[in-house]
């Protein structure tokens, strides 16, 4: 449930109209709804309540500050890949002690800094790492609370490149190889073992996956108590899939029942790293027609939007649902089109092949579901300034990133004098 919704034929963020927005604040912009934020957030957070648990959020999928704030004050922690994420989270509010820290290639300088900042914990994916960690907490003189991340081998039944966990991904450790990793990790003089991870992958439309690997989990969990090594908390991961066309995923109370009984009775917090499931649906990319071409074979909608900006549809060859901004443009005769940037690539789309209301140049459409792993992954290609991003609360429109300058585009280059 998100709150983009129709209102006499034109299409609003909560209760403002896309159309002002794109008068105030121009064409490209990513629009996020305050209100479905909290709500997905309430609402995935709520599902685990009679369990101790920490939600962090991954801020790879929407990482701007105000979302982290927002995020903060609503009791969410974050799971951090970067010294860069790491620096976000702080300035945003978080709380170090809900910040956990993953990514198979942490740079000793980025370990370094979530140790002073002394982060809740390290999701460890190697020995190599391990030993990294350690010979930097022995430098700083502090003990590295980690968590292993496992490789469960589970089939999350997903687009390849979002697959995690399986046994040819590069994520974790294998999972029959694990208690000697545990008991390797135990005996390192500034490591702290505190805990297990195990994310099998994203946009996960079915339940069965996590609980497949939290059985593997769970087993390993009760193996090392055996063994002397009780952990405290449990890592489930993200994963948990968005409504992007006709998909039905699990709603968090759904993946929350199937796998509460499972944990109830453990000593241990449960940790989740939900990133899409929060932001996907609270945000959309609007963006005008520039022009409309009638090719040989098909109708092309040039859009002001392109993949720089939503780079999505053609890495993954996601689907993205495109409205119209007005209504009546939607109940005109239908064609088959498709969806282009100015981007000079023919892999530059954001729809192929769609059956759409025929808009013509100057109308303005919103493609949906773009608040996860949208904004985030664009970048200047064919310097493109970024677009801004705006946050809706309450009537009001609230620019929460501006749209770069061309200045902003050549930051940082520099001729040198020989080429003066
Ligand atoms: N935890 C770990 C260790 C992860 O690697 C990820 C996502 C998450 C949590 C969050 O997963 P989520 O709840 O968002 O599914 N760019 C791709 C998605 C890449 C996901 C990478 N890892 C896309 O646009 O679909």
């Amino acid at each position: 449930m998100h709150d983009f919704h129709y209102r006499e034929g034109e299409l609003y963020c909560e209760d403002v109209p896309l159309s002002r927005i794109a008068k105030e604040v121009g064409t490209p912009c990513y629009i996020y709804s305050h209100h479905t934020l909290v709500r997905h957030f309430r609402v995935y957070d709520g599902a685990f309540k009679n369990i101790p648990h920490i939600v962090a959020f991954a801020m790879k999928a929407n990482s701007n500050l105000a979302v982290l704030r927002l995020m903060a004050k609503e009791g969410s922690g974050v799971d951090i890949v970067s010294g860069g994420e790491l620096y976000r989270a702080l300035k945003a509010g978080v709380p170090p002690t809900k910040i956990v820290f993953a990514g198979v290639g942490k740079k000793p300088e980025e370990i370094a800094e979530a140790l002073k900042a002394d982060i809740l914990m390290f999701n460890v994916e190697s020995s190599a790492e391990l030993q990294a960690i350690n010979e930097v907490a022995a430098s700083m003189g502090v003990k590295a609370r980690v968590a292993l991340r496992i490789n469960p081998d589970i089939d999350p039944k997903t687009h390849p490149y979002i697959s995690t966990g399986l046994k040819k991904s590069k994520f974790g450790i294998a999972a029959d190889r694990a208690i000697e990793e545990f008991k390797a990790a135990a005996a390192f003089s500034h490591i702290k073992v505190v805990g297990l991870h195990a994310h099998i992958g994203s946009q996960l439309t079915q339940v069965t996956p996590f609980v497949e690997s939290l059985k593997k989990v769970l087993a390993l969990v009760q193996a090392l108590a055996e063994q002397g090594i009780p952990l405290r908390y449990i890592n489930i991961g993200g994963g948990l899939g968005i409504t992007y066309s006709d998909e039905t995923p699990p709603e968090p109370k759904d993946l929350a029942e199937a796998i509460l009984p499972l944990v109830r009775d453990l000593k241990c917090v449960l940790i989740m790293e939900p990133g899409r499931v929060i932001v996907g649906n609270a945000g959309v990319l609007l963006t005008k027609v520039l022009y409309a071409k009638d090719g040989e074979a098909k109708r092309f909608l040039i859009v002001d939007a392109a993949m720089n900006d939503l780079i999505r549809p053609s890495l993954y060859d996601a689907y993205h649902d495109i409205r119209p901004v007005y209504e009546a443009a939607a109940h005109g005769e239908k064609k088959t089109v498709d969806v282009v940037g100015p981007v000079c690539e023919s892999g530059d789309f954001l729809a192929k092949d769609r059956v759409m209301p025929a808009l013509n140049a100057g109308d303005l459409m919103a493609v949906m579901s773009a608040g996860a792993y949208g904004f985030v992954m664009s970048s200047n290609y064919n310097s493109r300034p970024r677009v801004p991003e705006v946050l809706v609360h309450e009537g009001q429109i609230h620019v929460i990133r501006s749209r770069e300058s061309y200045e902003d585009l050549v930051r940082g280059e520099e001729i040198p004098e020989f080429l003066a």
